[in-house]
């Protein structure tokens, strides 16, 4: 159950399908078995595929996420994951209201993970160009990067 992680946004088709990949990518490096997933608080994208400048994103980084469709985050999801991680402030309320009293999840911000950067949110690309998927690419990796270890040292 520690060994699983839920990255959580709004739509579930740009920001955490990319935190997904990133953390997949770095702990099949490692060679590390962890349960990783995705989901939105909304419910607008269910059934969609990632954005496609996401899917671009990730495949130019050597990730493809083309398979990924986005779902809801439910009540269950925080007894199934160790650790549920928001992309913003906004995912985290949304996700502390709904939270089960029971529930021993783990519940922080993506750049909580990142020197540095707690607190921050990961800036939401959609509305915006193709080069703030790079942004949010190169955020998802730094962020991994620290939540493999924490995986690995339990
Ligand atoms: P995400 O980005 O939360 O990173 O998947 C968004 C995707 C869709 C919408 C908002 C944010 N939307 O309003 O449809």
């Amino acid at each position: 159950m520690s060994r699983s992680v839920l990255f959580v946004c709004l739509g579930n088709i740009c920001r955490s399908p990319l935190a997904e990949a990133a953390l997949r990518h770095q702990c099949t490096a490692a060679g590390l078995d962890v349960n990783i997933d995705s989901a939105g608080t909304g419910d607008w994208h269910v059934g969609h595929a990632p954005d496609e400048r996401a899917q671009m994103v990730a495949m130019k980084n050597g990730v493809d996420i083309a398979h990924l469709r986005a779902r809801q985050v439910t009540k269950a999801d925080f007894r199934d994951f160790g650790f549920v991680i928001a992309m913003d402030g906004q995912n985290l309320r949304d996700l502390t209201a709904m939270q089960p009293r029971n529930s021993v999840a783990r519940l922080s911000l993506l750049l909580d993970h990142v020197e540095g950067r707690a607190g921050e949110d990961v800036v939401d690309p959609y509305y915006g160009k193709e080069e703030g998927f790079d942004k949010t690419w190169e955020d998802a990796m730094l962020a991994a990067a620290s939540i493999r270890q924490l995986l690995q040292t339990g």
